[in-house]
């Protein structure tokens, strides 16, 4: 069952027998369903007559398309080089530790965050810096990161 339907159908209709236009329409669609699923990619390919391995290559090739549910909130935790030397690390582990995120686990069992690990966020005289939403957040020590998760509960 797809959800937001009409939604998709017009992203769909906008895109479709124009050339080049895959990356675009799955992006359209990950923005309106925040991942991509594989129920998805299939209405799509019956939609578009795209073949479910040529989308399902782009949706892995890509690593802007996540094929999983992502949380509510985006931690983006900047890996770039004025980070990493700053302690990039220590934060990205107190974030995870303080999450409870083991392993590859990205997302919160409660699905309320999704960590990343992203290059510069433009903003290198803060390191180190992490993203969450749209809220910059620099010149962090671990252990400024438990109250500064505390805002987005
Ligand atoms: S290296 Fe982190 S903001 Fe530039």
């Amino acid at each position: 069952m797809i959800k937001n339907k009409n939604e998709i159908d017009q992203v769909i209709k906008k895109f479709i027998g124009k050339k080049g236009s895959l990356i675009p329409l799955l992006q359209e669609i990950q923005s309106i369903e925040k991942y991509l699923s594989k129920p998805m990619m299939r209405y799509v390919s019956e939609k578009t007559g795209i073949k479910i391995a040529q989308i399902y290559g782009v949706a892995t090739f890509y690593t802007m398309f996540r094929l999983k549910p992502q949380g509510k909130h985006i931690i983006r935790v900047c890996q770039g080089t004025a980070c990493h030397v700053s302690g990039a690390n220590q934060i990205l582990s107190r974030i995870k530790r303080d999450l409870n995120l083991e392993g590859e686990n990205d997302t919160t069992e409660d699905k309320l965050f999704t960590v990343m690990e992203v290059a510069c966020l433009g903003c290198c005289s803060l390191a180190p810096v992490i993203m969450i939403n749209d809220d910059t957040h620099g010149n962090l020590k671990p252990d400024n990161i438990s109250k500064i998760l505390k805002k987005y509960n």
